[in-house]
């Protein structure tokens, strides 16, 4: 079992890395310690071995924007026990393939392969800029010529690298001729290419008083925020594929083809999926669903984190909760805020 219709195999080493990292605290990364690694993966690991934190960091981010997107949702991108251990190696069940629990090709798992690999690049770049490795630093690349009233400065930020790294790590294991390998590339790559596409240059005026007599520019990663958003939106139109299977010289290999042929072809930021999601009203194990019982749910609305939708018709219950709040604040000159406690009381819906 795993994250809903979530990661596969794909990414759980980069969560592996966290896991480990968290527990060794500042002592040395021992790859050849961490279960599971293909390969081309420990050989990556020794060789990048100073960027193993940002990788395990970068899922982290992404897992987490995950959670913020679908907040409120019967899908709501939680794993199990909240527990990034969850993609570990021995935990799975059901399906399997190297011995690794596959789950459903659908939209929220391309989703999830999406966000974790962009979130992998965010980080690796981040950190590269920040100076924290030998190995990555600035992007000296693309600077074209100044513009009107600016010049080059400061420290660009070397996507191209965190985004290497993140296909040398996340992709890894994705070369089977298979069509979950192809559905996963191809989302591990729209991830990475809108961070790409969503870079911008940031400037800071120098001169008197911020009279920005000069200013001076770099490429940045935007928020990781608008990264979220803008996959938000992928997930929205992702494009339903079918499977075909061609006998090649080296014997069968799956490929997609869009479902709907009047819909435009998926491109490189879109998001593929073959498999239709369950509700997640109820659980299932084999799907991943939790289903929505005891999930909070909101009275007044009529979107999906509305009692009737969220709870799929089987009706709440309503509990008054007590909170303590701070209340009538006031501020004194010069310069303190006092407050009083105040209770007060909330309804409280969960989903029968
Ligand atoms: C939840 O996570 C912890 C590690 O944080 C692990 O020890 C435990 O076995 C997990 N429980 C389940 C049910 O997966
Ligand atoms: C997400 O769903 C799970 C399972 O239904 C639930 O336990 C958890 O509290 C939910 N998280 C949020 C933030 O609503
Ligand atoms: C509930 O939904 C209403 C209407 O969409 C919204 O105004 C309100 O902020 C929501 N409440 C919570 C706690 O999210």
């Amino acid at each position: 079992m795993s994250l809903s219709p979530s990661l596969s195999i794909s990414l759980f080493l980069s969560l592996a890395v966290g896991q480990q990292y968290s527990s060794l605290g500042t002592q040395p990364i021992l790859c050849g310690s961490i279960p599971g690694l293909v390969p081309k993966q420990l050989r990556f690991c020794r060789n990048y071995v100073e960027i193993m934190p940002s990788v395990a960091e970068g899922v982290k981010i992404g897992i987490q924007e995950c959670q913020h997107q679908f907040r409120g949702r019967r899908w709501n991108c939680t794993t199990i026990n909240n527990s990034l251990a969850i993609f570990g190696p021995v935990l799975d069940k059901g399906e399997r393939r190297d011995g690794f629990e596959v789950s459903k090709a659908t939209r929220e798992s391309a989703f999830v392969h999406a966000i974790a690999s962009a979130g992998v690049a965010f980080a690796v770049t981040r950190s590269c800029a920040e100076g924290s490795a030998t190995i990555c630093g600035c992007d000296a690349r693309h600077k074209g010529p100044p513009g009107e009233g600016w010049k080059w400065g400061g420290c660009s930020e070397d996507v191209e690298f965190g985004s290497m790294v993140s296909r040398e790590f996340a992709d890894a294991r994705e070369n089977r001729p298979d069509a979950r390998s192809a559905m996963n590339r191809q989302n591990n790559e729209a991830g990475r290419t809108s961070l790409n596409d969503n870079m911008f240059l940031k400037c800071k005026c120098h001169g008197l008083s911020g009279s920005c007599e000069v200013k001076t520019c770099w490429w940045s990663q935007p928020d990781f925020r608008v990264i979220g958003d803008y996959m938000k939106d992928k997930y929205d139109s992702a494009s339903e594929m079918v499977v075909e299977k061609h006998q090649e010289f080296r014997g069968w290999v799956e490929t997609l083809r869009p479902k709907y042929n009047y819909f435009k072809p998926p491109t490189d930021t879109d998001l593929v999926y073959y498999e239709t999601s369950p509700n997640f009203c109820d659980p299932n194990p084999e799907t991943g669903s939790f289903g929505t019982r005891d999930r909070s749910c909101n009275l007044t609305s009529h979107g999906i984190d509305g009692c009737d939708l969220l709870c799929c018709g089987r009706g709440h219950n309503t509990r008054t909760e007590q909170r303590k709040e701070k209340c009538n604040c006031i501020f004194h000159w010069c310069c303190y805020v006092s407050c009083q406690e105040c209770t007060r009381v909330y309804d409280v819906h969960t989903c029968k």
